[in-house]
C-alpha cells in the first residue's frame, strides 16, 4: 500500500505514559477478569516498544489511533493461538527477542481508531496499521546480522467486537483454528459489557436466563470472542503488506 497516510499521520512507539489509556480502552471492549496490567505491558514492550504503535494526527498533534502488537517467539505465538496461554500470561521466553530468535509471531492485542479524530481522507485504519507494522518489521530486519533473516510465522488477534472480527476475518483473511475460545461477551441488564465462559448450551442458557421471580430481561448476547489467525502459507492482505520473508 502506498504510504500516503504518512503525510498526515505520524507514528510513535508506545511508552509507559500510554499504558493506562491502552488498558482502559481494551477494558471497554473486553472487560475480562484476567485483564492486563501495566507490569505486563512493560514486559511486552521492554525490548521492542516499537511494536506498540501510536498514531498521531500531524495537524493537531493528537493521538488518533493505536495498534498494540505483541511480538512473540514462534513457540509463544503457537501457545497463544492454540489457547494454551492467555494474552496476560505472555511473558519471558514467550516474547520475541531479536538477539535469540529468527522467527517472529505478530499478535494484535488491541487496535482502535478514534472515529471523531481519525482523518477521513486516509485509508481505513486496518490497512494503515498493517503498513506501519511492516515498517517496524523492515527496520528490525535491517538490524539483522548477515545470514540471519527474520521470518514471520503468523499473524493473529483475539477479536471481541463486530468491527474487530470483521476486520480480521473479511479484510485480513484470518480464521479460527482448532482453538475455539469459549468466552462470550454479554450485556447485563444495566447495559454493562461482561465476559463469561460457557462451554455448553446449558451454561450459556443459564447466563441468558432472566433472574427468577423478577421482571428482568436477563442478559443480551453480543458475540463470542474468536482467536483469528493467518499463517504465511495462506493468501492474505496481511502478507501483501507484511512480507513474511524478507
Ligand atoms: C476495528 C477498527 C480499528 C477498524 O477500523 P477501519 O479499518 O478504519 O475500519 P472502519 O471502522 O472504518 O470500518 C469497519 C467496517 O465498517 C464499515 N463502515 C465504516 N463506515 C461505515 C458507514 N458510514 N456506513 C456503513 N459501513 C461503514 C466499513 O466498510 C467496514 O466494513 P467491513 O469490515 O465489512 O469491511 C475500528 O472499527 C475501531 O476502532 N473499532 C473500535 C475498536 C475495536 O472494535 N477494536 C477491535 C477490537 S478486537
Amino acid at each position: 500500500m502506498a504510504s500516503q497516510w504518512r503525510s498526515q499521520l505520524s507514528v510513535k512507539a508506545v511508552d509507559a505514559s500510554a499504558y493506562p489509556g491502552i488498558i482502559a480502552a481494551d477494558k471497554l471492549v473486553y472487560p475480562t477478569s484476567n485483564g492486563l496490567t501495566e507490569a505486563v505491558l512493560s514486559r511486552w514492550f521492554g525490548k521492542h516498544p516499537e511494536f506498540g504503535l501510536i498514531f498521531l494526527d500531524q495537524a493537531t498533534g493528537r493521538t488518533v489511533a493505536n495498534c498494540i502488537v505483541v511480538a512473540l517467539c514462534e513457540r509463544g505465538w503457537h501457545l497463544l493461538t492454540e489457547g494454551k496461554v492467555t494474552e496476560s500470561e505472555l511473558d519471558g521466553d514467550l516474547l520475541f527477542d531479536a538477539a535469540r530468535d529468527d522467527t517472529i509471531g505478530l499478535h494484535v492485542y488491541h487496535l482502535e481508531k478514534s472515529s471523531s479524530e481519525y482523518p477521513q481522507d486516509v485509508p481505513r485504519f486496518g490497512m494503515v496499521a498493517l503498513d506501519a507494522i511492516a515498517e517496524v518489521l523492515a527496520a528490525l530486519r535491517r538490524t539483522r546480522p548477515p545470514g540471519r533473516p527474520l521470518e514471520v510465522c503468523g499473524f493473529s488477534g483475539l477479536t471481541v467486537t463486530r468491527l474487530g472480527c470483521s476486520l480480521f476475518s473479511n479484510l485480513y483473511g484470518c480464521r479460527e483454528r482448532a482453538y475455539v475460545c469459549k468466552e462470550h461477551l454479554l450485556l447485563s441488564e444495566d447495559g454493562a459489557l461482561e465476559v463469561h465462559e460457557a462451554e455448553t448450551q446449558e451454561e450459556l442458557q443459564r447466563l441468558l436466563q432472566p433472574p427468577s421471580g423478577g421482571n428482568g430481561r436477563g442478559r443480551t448476547y453480543v458475540l463470542r470472542a474468536r482467536m483469528l489467525v493467518v499463517t504465511p502459507d495462506e493468501p492474505s492482505l496481511v502478507w501483501s503488506a507484511i512480507p513474511a520473508r524478507a
